[in-house]
């Protein structure tokens, strides 16, 4: 794993906007597997301005993102969905038949999650998949669990969780209780990897799952077994690590 130690969130933005569009640049048609939480929204910041000043084109770009909250409308604007078309999409020239988010609103969660795996296993898996990390070491909405899940599948989330994204919401009580997620396995077979981390109550999530063991209490601890993971943070989000 690859470590990047930044001074701060415009840092680590930057950076993880530059392994982005290198990515882009060396295979303008790609797969990129993308993520939401208020981490990488800098990165795509960043994106959209090397957009609009005509060095970077998403033309040729398919894109799959990591998952999204089961029972919301793409409209919904806390869905998953919503946050990639007005933080990334809808500012640059990505074709939007090309882009791939789960369906919140499917009436059977086993056949979108099927049908969802099935479209990232068509694209061959993302050439690179971001990721940001959950303060309990979730990646995408895969929680601690006692298995690591391999597949697309739909994962009730933990009390730890809900609070953290209850700041998006009116309440807690409005945070969807399920998502639909990639699974472990979907996420590994990614050929790269590339984490964003940012703030102190990242710290313990990113101490283990760099310096602790590989478990599936800590979900992103798996990355250890990746070959090629690139980890970038600020000084507050790497305080821990040795
Ligand atoms: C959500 C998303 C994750 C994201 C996490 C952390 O739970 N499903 O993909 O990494 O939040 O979000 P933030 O970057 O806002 O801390």
């Amino acid at each position: 794993m690859r470590i990047y130690r930044e001074k701060d969130y415009n840092a680590v933005s930057r950076r993880a906007a530059a392994v982005i569009a290198a990515q882009v640049v060396a295979k303008p048609d790609c797969v990129l597997g993308l993520a939401t939480g208020s981490t990488p929204i800098g990165a795509y910041k960043q994106l959209v301005e090397w957009h609009k000043q005509g060095d970077l084109s998403f033309a040729e770009v398919r894109s799959v993102n990591l998952d999204e909250y089961f029972g919301l409308a793409p409209t919904h604007d806390q869905s998953y969905r919503y946050f990639m078309q007005t933080n990334l999409f809808d500012h640059v020239d990505i074709v939007p038949e090309n882009t791939n988010v789960p369906s919140g609103l499917a009436q059977d969660a086993a056949a979108e999650c099927a049908r969802y795996e099935q479209v990232v296993a068509d694209l061959g898996y993302a050439d690179l998949q971001l990721l940001g990390m959950g303060r309990n070491g979730h990646i995408g909405f895969n929680e601690p669990c006692a298995e690591f899940p391999v597949a697309t599948h739909l994962v009730d989330l933990t009390q730890s969780t809900i609070d953290a994204n209850a700041r998006f919401f009116a309440s807690a009580d409005d945070v969807p209780r399920q998502a639909l997620t990639m699974g472990i396995g979907t996420i590994m077979r990614a050929r790269s990897i590339l984490v964003v981390v940012s703030g102190a109550d990242k710290a313990e999530a990113v101490r283990k799952t760099v310096n602790g063991p590989v478990t599936p209490e800590v979900p992103a601890s798996i990355l250890q077994l990746h070959p090629n993971v690139t980890l970038i943070g600020d000084e507050a989000a790497l305080s821990g690590l040795k």
